[in-house]
């Protein structure tokens, strides 16, 4: 189960700016099927949590205000090759190299502000999932 699937977030400068419906459809039109998904908002000790593994890099506490500081959308995707798939239709992290067609490409505005997140091992996408979503709203 955990190599088919990743976990990603509309992040709030998205949600802000109107994105979910569009970022939803690029998402589904990519192949991925949704298995889990809820609107929330992260406080500021879950985003340090969730973004523990940065919390020696100059930008966390950015990082954790942004997060923090509006509605997420939270998913569950489920493809083959997902983690990999995914971050390929997401783009690189600076939406200034984000290929043409992908999400960032899209809707990100900077590098720190950039749209959506995605998982970037199966192991991490299986952590992240269960920090979200209980057993019984992943389908
Ligand atoms: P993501 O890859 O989803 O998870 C880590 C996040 O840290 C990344 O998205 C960006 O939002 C943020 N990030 C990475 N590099 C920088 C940076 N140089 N300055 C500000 N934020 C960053």
């Amino acid at each position: 189960m955990a190599t088919n699937r990743t976990f990603t977030m509309i992040k709030p400068d998205a949600v802000a700016n109107g994105h979910i419906g569009n970022i939803l459809a690029m998402i589904t039109n990519g192949g991925f099927k949704i298995v889990s998904l809820k609107l929330t908002q992260l406080t500021v000790a879950d985003a340090q949590a969730f973004y523990a593994v940065h919390s020696a890099r100059p930008f966390y506490g950015e990082l954790v205000e942004f997060m923090s500081r509006g509605p997420i959308v939270a998913a569950i995707l489920e493809k083959e090759n997902a983690v990999e798939d995914f971050r390929t239709l997401i783009g690189a992290t600076n939406p200034a190299e984000a290929a043409e067609g992908t999400i960032r490409k899209a809707y990100a505005t900077s590098i720190g502000e950039n749209a959506v997140h995605g998982s970037d091992s199966d192991e991490n996408a299986a952590i992240e999932s269960a920090f979200h979503f209980a057993g019984r709203e992943q389908f």
